[in-house]
């Protein structure tokens, strides 16, 4: 900010970045299935979403497909981590498939949560994006209960069943603060809403925002690396914005940063969503040390040591009792 001409170069590296558990797991689920049962093996829609790692699970014998008709008869299927509905895995199971649920567990808790509270005959306000994989799924789990809520600007348009019977949910992707703006407007319009039991937005979103905060104040520019439909990615960008970063690009591959965006600036925020592997955030740094941006300052939140269990299904035929 305002930085004399001829500051120092310098590159902020937010910590935590990249992969969180449920991607990390998620991507072991395809490559194991691969070892166990050979290629191909199908992957219903993209595993995590990102471009390369998609492209290097195609290279090595996945097979993308968008819906579970497209899958041979008997083939091995893999569910995405964002979940599917109840809908699927029976189209899966009357297609006599091998299903193998990669499903992140931090979505799967919210997917009871949903099954739960529609049980209890609440309507639920699910907030999350319209058209977004893990929001068909979760609304999947409770179709005839659950509205969406796109937005803070949605409140104001929506039509409940019974304000005294409500409970809001989210994506596990969203910004923080804009969800919390939702759910007070949703709140000065029903006061009686009740809150989930936990937080839905997962830890690796929060802390993956959390740190983008602390580099943005101080950035000229942020670049954050992630594919166009990750959520939790595009959220980083924003988030930057709203917290002083004077500008904040997203990019698949270093290839993409512009020279032009470099113009002027001295020091450069750099981060990663969920689902990227860091060697695209190395690549990154690489081009940047090129540009003069040597010194590299990690600025560090959170720790995290979270990892789940591979999904049981592979956990089974691993223990040779397939
Ligand atoms: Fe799961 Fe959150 Fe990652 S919901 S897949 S831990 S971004």
């Amino acid at each position: 900010r305002d930085e004399p001409v001829g500051a120092p170069k310098r590159v902020l590296l937010a910590a935590p970045r990249g992969y969180c558990a449920g991607v990390d797991r998620a991507v072991i689920a395809v490559e194991k299935a691969l070892e166990n049962y050979g290629a191909p093996v199908y992957v219903r829609k993209q595993i995590v979403h990102n471009v390369h790692v998609v492209s290097e699970l195609e290279r090595r014998g996945a097979i993308f497909v968008d819906e579970v008709e497209e899958v041979p008869t008997g083939s091995h299927l893999v569910f995405s981590a964002h979940g599917v509905s109840p809908m699927v895995v029976q189209s899966a199971a009357e297609r006599e498939l091998q299903a193998i649920d990669a499903t992140c567990p931090l979505v799967t808790k919210v997917h009871r949560e949903a099954t739960r509270f529609a049980k209890q005959d609440l309507q639920i306000l699910l907030i999350g994006h319209a058209g977004h994989e893990e929001v068909e799924g979760t609304m999947g789990h409770a179709p005839e209960r659950t509205i969406l809520v796109n937005s803070p600007d949605d409140v104001a348009r929506l039509e409940v069943d019974d304000p005294e019977n409500l409970v809001w949910i989210s994506q596990t992707t969203l910004s923080v603060d804009e969800t919390m703006e939702t759910v007070r407007r949703l709140r000065e319009r029903f006061p009686k809403l009740q809150d989930p039991p936990s937080d839905d937005i997962c830890y690796a979103t929060q802390n993956r925002q959390v740190a983008i905060k602390k580099v943005a104040p101080q950035a000229d520019l942020v670049i954050v690396v992630g594919s166009a439909n990750s959520s939790n990615s595009v959220r980083l960008v924003e988030v930057a914005l709203e917290h002083g970063a004077r500008a904040a690009h997203r990019i698949d591959y270093s290839s993409e940063i512009r020279q032009e965006w470099l113009d002027g600036v001295a020091t450069v925020g750099v981060t990663s969503g969920a689902s990227v592997p860091e060697v695209l955030v190395q690549e990154v740094l690489a081009d940047l040390a090129d540009a003069g941006y040597l010194a590299v300052e990690e600025v560090r939140t959170a720790e995290e040591d979270l990892m789940f269990s591979l999904p049981k299904e592979l956990r089974r035929d691993a223990s040779g009792n397939a």
